[in-house]
Formats: C-alpha cells, structure tokens, sequence
C-alpha cells in the first residue's frame, strides 16, 4: 500500500532531536512511572511477578472497565486495545474502508484521517476549517460534501493543531447529516479531557449508533511512551477491527496495560494536574499574543496546540525551519498540516521555558 509521506512526524524526525526549546510538541509534560505511582498512590508490588507473557490478546477486562468510565453508555464489549491512537484510528480505517468508497474528512488535523483513506483508493472529500468560523466546522458546506453514499466521516475533537471544541449541540448535528448517509463518524479523541473549562465534551460513540470515538493515553494521561490508546465502538465494528487487529497488534502488552489502567482509574488526580499546567501555557501564550503584533490567534478551548496565524512574507516551513537554525526554537509550520501561514504552537510543557521561546522568537522577527 502507496502512501503520502507523513509531513508532521517527518519534521519531528528531521527537526525535534536538534530543538532547544520544543513547542511543537503535544504532550503535556510526560510522567515518569515514579510520578504516576506518586500521583496515584497505586500499589504496584504485584506486577513485578507478572510472567511477560501476551497477557489479556484484547487488553486486560481491568484495562477495559477502566477505559469505559470515559464514556457514558459503554461496556467493555465495546472497546479494543490498540498500539496508541494512531494505531486505533489505522485500524478502524483499515477495517471499514474500501477502494471507491466516499469519505468526509475534516482537516487541519492528524494526516492519517486523509492520507490513509486516499492510500486505500477511497474518494475522499475535504471540509477545511476556517478561521472565521472559530475553526469549527461550517455544516452546511459539511451536508454539501457528505453525500447519500458517504461511509465515513473523519473528524477530531478537540482539535489539533486549532484546539477548538465542538459543542455537544454541533456534534448533534453532525451526527444528523451522518445519519442521512448512514455513514459512520470517526471521531479521534485523543484530546477528549483536556477541555479547559473542566467539562469533558461528548464522545460521538455515545450519542450516535454508528459512532467510532479513538482515544489514548498519550495527552490526557501524559503517558505516550506507553504507547496505548483504544477504539471504542458499536460491538459489530469492534469484531470487524478485531479481525485486522490480529495481523499487526496481537496484544500491547502487560506493561502499557497495567499502567494505564492505573492512569485512567485515576483521571481525575491526572486530569487536574494536566489541565493546571495547560491553563499556565495558554495564560504566557495569550499574554506573548498581546505584545507580538506579527502574530495572532484564536485561543484554543481544548487540547495542548494553538493555531497561530503571522503576518511575514515568508512560507510556513521556511520560516520554521530559519527559526529554528537561528535560534534553537522549534515550531511546527502549518504547511505540514495543509495550511501555510499559520504555526502550530504547543503550550502543555514548562510554562518558564515557553515564555523564554516566545521572546526569543520575538526577537528573531524582529531581525527579519
Ligand atoms: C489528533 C491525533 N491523533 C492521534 C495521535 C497519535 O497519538 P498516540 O500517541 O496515542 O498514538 C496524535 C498525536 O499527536 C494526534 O494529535
């Protein structure tokens, strides 16, 4: 299978080992196991008996219930392991879409939600977010491009790289021009619990019979080197994932299993020390927005990322690319994301050193 290069993990091969300062990352600042047993209080004498085995080939019941509590209606029949996010949202593409097949995908967001649908030889159509529209989606160009024979919608909520929320009302009726088709949402919510007002916005799997939400444990949990995430689904499309699981996951492993199912018993201790320090980030980012006029930009809602718009004539990747030469200062340009004139800025990590970056990047304009 042919498929398009993967500019946002391209530029992080080529460019993250070098950075001084990263703020193209989206993670909040990563836990340690020792942390997360601090943070958790968990008792884990009993793993270090644990045969390494393949363990639970699906992920382990406690891993499941734990995942579950994420939702509102759903039970463990309904949920998978799989290798992070990104292999939750492949293999639900893998399972469901045919050569020929209509998809809907709403971009900018994570390229595997266009590229692995067009890699298949699905048509697929793009809805771009818009600026002007707070970056949510325009429904009515939305019913335009979903037609009577779209299988599936490709969508993330909250946003990278925009951080906007889509209201549990908007999701409705998204949910409703999906229903016209009887098309399938896949919803990658993988930022679902980084709402900053606190509020956990609705999962598409509980409000719509043929909802797919995909999640991890990568940002909410400050976890990615665990590499865990999951599909939550209707029981039908779970045995479809299932029958392309066993070619490229078996299981994900004790380990990751075991403590994530710390973790996300635990959200709530984990969530609040995320979103602390998500709220720090975006209170230097807006004040840095205040004093730099070249840049602006509309505040994220939720999640780690910011989509800053600047006013220089020079392209995305360029000017990250000389930024970063000059001064150590990483950026993700927004060309790696389909639209140029715009940065992606990641604000989850050390607020004292996002300040520093900001002025340092300030500076380096005004050289310019
Ligand atoms: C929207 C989105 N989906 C999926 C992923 C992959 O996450 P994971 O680390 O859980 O595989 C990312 C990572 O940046 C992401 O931003």
């Amino acid at each position: 299978m042919k498929i398009d290069k993967f500019k946002v993990e391209e530029w992080f091969n080529k460019y993250e080992h070098k950075a001084l300062y990263d703020l193209a990352d989206t993670c909040v600042e990563s836990l340690s196991i020792n942390e997360l047993i601090d943070l958790t209080g968990a008792d884990v004498k009993d793993l270090f008996s644990r045969k390494l085995n393949y363990g639970d080939i699906y992920g382990s019941d406690r891993l499941k219930n734990a995942i579950c509590t994420m939702y509102e209606n759903q039970t463990p029949e309904n949920i998978t392991v799989t290798h992070g996010a990104i292999g939750a949202n492949q293999l639900v593409m893998l399972s469901l879409i045919e050569r020929g097949d209509k998809v809907v995908s709403i971009i900018p967001t994570y390229q595997q939600h266009y590229a692995i649908p067009k890699s298949i030889g699905a048509d697929v159509k793009i809805l771009y977010l818009r600026e002007e529209n707070n970056w949510l989606p325009d429904l009515d160009e939305l019913e335009d491009l979903v037609g009577l024979d779209t299988k599936i919608i490709c969508m993330n909520n909250p946003n990278n790289p925009t951080g906007a929320v889509i209201s549990e009302k908007m999701l409705n009726k998204i949910v409703q021009i999906a229903q016209k088709s009887n098309a399938y949402i896949l919803c990658d919510e993988v930022y679902r619990g980084l709402e900053h007002n606190g509020v956990m916005s609705k999962s598409v799997a509980d409000i719509y019979e043929k909802g797919i939400s995909t999640g991890s444990v990568s940002k909410v949990f400050s976890l990615a080197g665990l590499r865990l995430g999951w599909i939550c689904a209707p029981k039908n499309v779970i045995t479809e994932v299932n029958y392309q699981r066993e070619y490229n996951t078996i299981s994900v492993g004790i380990l990751d299993d075991y403590f994530a199912s710390v973790a996300i018993e635990n959200k709530e201790k984990i969530i609040e020390r995320n979103l602390s320090k998500i709220l720090e980030g975006k209170n230097v980012l807006s004040k840095w927005l205040k004093n730099e006029s070249y840049c602006s930009c509309i505040l994220p809602d939720g999640g780690t990322t910011s989509f800053v718009k600047y006013d220089m004539n020079i392209k995305s990747a360029n000017l990250c690319k000389k930024l970063q030469e000059d001064t150590g200062v990483m950026i993700l340009p927004g060309e790696t994301m389909e639209l140029d004139g715009y940065l992606r800025i990641g604000y989850g990590n050390n607020p004292d050193k996002l300040e520093t970056a900001l002025n340092i990047f300030s500076n380096w304009i005004r050289q310019q």
